[in-house]
């Protein structure tokens, strides 16, 4: 039987949720990852450092008997984040990175940022901190075609971004287009980027076939299949800056399958044997390990883990829900096989 062993992966953007949902993904992210980067957009959010070590202790006692999975936290920037804050954050030892979302563009992001210039000062602290900046890199303004509007922040905002702040550290997250794949690669050494498996695996025909099919949807919305391919073709690549961020993010079956269903899909459950079909299909199996447990670590100046895990060539088939809390959650290619399996 093939086998395929790496360093133990972490996962570079993570929605946990909270409470009893927690306790049921938690388990799935643990199993897979060694850390993962927690998303800070609860209701209300994470926005001060006193909230994500509250937090980060429900994440800890939440965590199946014997794991060592270690989370780690970010603020929610908002207009009302302080520099002060970001000091504090950085010396409290467990956040490790604060997350811009534009007001509106996502799930529980009424709280965002208006206009960036608008927190230039808590940037600039966290320049002098090093604490970096991950970006949901999506322009909300309705007039811009929903297809295109992370092409153009790409544009509008992170361009003047990065001439400015020279020194802060940048994730440009879960990227969907070639305009984002090119400008990454070709950007400055503290620009990176994280790369989900649906957008290595979909087109946006998914979101379409046979039928509407919510459990696809997520923002930034699944890109054409030349998108795609240029999302591949960076992560694949082994290039530094590319690397591991599922953006697993659950919600309950009837939120999704709804009138007006939640973005976000669930992949924590099978997250590397997704991804590693990728790199298979690709003929870069021998690149995984650097995407997936090297280059995040690298640039967050993490030491990469000890720790080796195994995946087997092997099909096996995806549940149809998973518990989550009181609900389910449908996890990504539910009824159908996975062609890896972690050991
Ligand atoms: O699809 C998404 N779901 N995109 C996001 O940016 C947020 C996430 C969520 O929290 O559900
Ligand atoms: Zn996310």
């Amino acid at each position: 039987m093939q086998t395929l062993t790496l360093a133990r992966p972490d996962d570079m953007h993570l929605h946990l949720r909270d409470g009893a949902q927690m306790k049921h993904v938690l388990q799935d992210s643990a199993r897979q990852f060694a850390r993962a980067i927690i998303m800070p957009n609860l209701k209300p959010p994470v926005a001060t450092t006193t909230q994500a070590l509250a937090y980060r202790d429900r994440i800890l006692k939440s965590l199946p008997g014997g794991s060592d999975f270690q989370p780690l936290m970010t603020l929610y920037l908002t207009e009302k984040t302080g520099p002060a804050e970001i000091i504090q954050a950085k010396q409290s030892g467990h956040v490790y990175a604060v997350k811009y979302y534009p007001a509106g563009a996502t799930t529980h992001s009424e709280s965002g940022v208006i206009k960036m210039e608008n927190v230039y000062p808590v940037l600039e602290a966290m320049e002098e901190q090093q604490l970096p900046l991950l970006l949901h890199g999506e322009v909300t303004d309705p007039d811009i075609d929903i297809f295109d509007r992370e092409a153009v922040f790409i544009d509008r905002i992170l361009a003047p971004l990065i001439k400015r702040f020279k020194n802060l550290r940048i994730v440009l997250e879960h990227v969907t287009t070639k305009q984002a794949t090119d400008f990454v690669k070709n950007g400055p050494e503290n620009l990176a980027a994280t790369i989900t498996p649906q957008h290595l695996l979909l087109n946006r025909n998914a979101l379409f076939a046979g039928g509407l099919r919510p459990h696809h949807y997520c923002m930034p919305v699944l890109k054409a299949e030349e998108h795609r391919q240029a999302v591949v073709a960076a992560a694949i690549s082994g290039h530094p800056c590319f690397f591991l961020g599922t953006d697993s993010a659950p919600h309950a079956k009837h939120d999704k399958e709804s009138a007006c269903g939640c973005a976000g899909i669930y992949s924590a459950h099978n997250a590397i044997e997704l991804y590693a079909e990728v790199f298979e299909a690709g003929g870069r199996l021998e690149k995984l390990e650097a995407f997936a447990s090297h280059n995040g670590a690298d640039f967050y100046g993490l030491p990469r883990n000890k720790e080796k895990v195994t995946l087997e060539k092997k099909d096996w088939p995806v549940p149809l829900t998973l518990p989550f809390g009181e609900y389910t959650v449908v996890p990504f290619r539910a009824g159908e096989p996975c062609h890896w399996k972690l050991k």
